[in-house]
């Protein structure tokens, strides 16, 4: 790989500005300066920018707590935007393995790699998200047991040609529960409890697949995922 395509590669530089900062002398190759930006750079090669070492990235793989007001987009707008809160050269090239709308919190996941991205979210592989719901009007007696048949057989939402897949629906309280979905439509949660005369106060992602959110994960914060993480998908 030349060395200025190295240099985008492992940091935030632009290719312009890595071209500038090989020709300044900042950067040496095991242990020279190199000057010439189409140098060839090998396997087993240090190289060296001001002095920090930089390596190549393979494929990225995280998970994100989700704060309230952070937007799951690319495109600066009103809100901090999930990718802000990642301290990573190139964090745009991160995707968002399945966006949470602004006000919903919890498990966001992120990567590069295109193919683990359309395993977890493709609706062929039906992979489960599991969320913890807080509704407006308590919800129990017949009618949850009517909403808990609804979201089994599934539902018809405004504008859709197709119900929802089969959905698990478990309440832990009058107003707190639990629902699993294996789709991933837009503002799916809240649209599914509206068609049933609900409101949806509070929407946080506990889980996608096996893989939970981390308890030692305050909100904002996030970790690279273990590789037996990434192999559940
Ligand atoms: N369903 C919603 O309505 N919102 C989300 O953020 C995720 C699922």
């Amino acid at each position: 790989m030349r060395l200025d395509k190295f240099l985008t590669e492992t940091t935030d530089l632009s290719r312009s500005d890595a071209k500038k900062v090989v020709h300044r002398g900042d950067v040496t190759v095991d242990g020279g300066v190199v000057k010439n930006t189409a140098s060839a750079i090998k396997d087993g090669m240090r190289v060296e920018w001001n002095g920090e070492h930089l390596e190549l990235m393979g494929l990225r793989y995280l998970m994100l707590y989700k704060p309230a007001n952070v937007e799951c987009t690319t495109k600066p707008g009103l809100y901090e935007r999930a990718h802000d809160l990642i301290d990573l050269p190139n964090v745009d090239r991160l995707s968002i393995v399945g966006r949470l709308d602004v006000d919903t919190t919890g498990l966001v996941l992120m990567t590069d790699d295109g193919q683990w991205n359309h395993r977890v979210t493709s609706p062929k592989k039906a992979c489960a998200k599991r969320y913890r719901v807080t509704l407006a009007r308590p919800l129990e007696g017949d009618e949850l047991t009517s909403a808990v048949a609804d979201f089994e057989h599934g539902l018809m939402l405004d504008g859709e040609e197709k119900p929802t897949r089969p959905a698990r629906l478990e309440m832990e309280t009058a107003t707190v529960g639990l629902l699993w979905i294996t789709e991933g439509r837009y503002h799916q949660v809240k649209r599914m409890f509206a068609a049933i005369g609900n409101h949806v106060e509070a929407l946080h992602r506990e889980a996608i697949g096996d893989l939970e959110l981390d308890p030692d994960l305050e909100p904002g914060e996030c970790r690279f995922l273990r590789p037996e993480e990434v192999a559940s998908f």
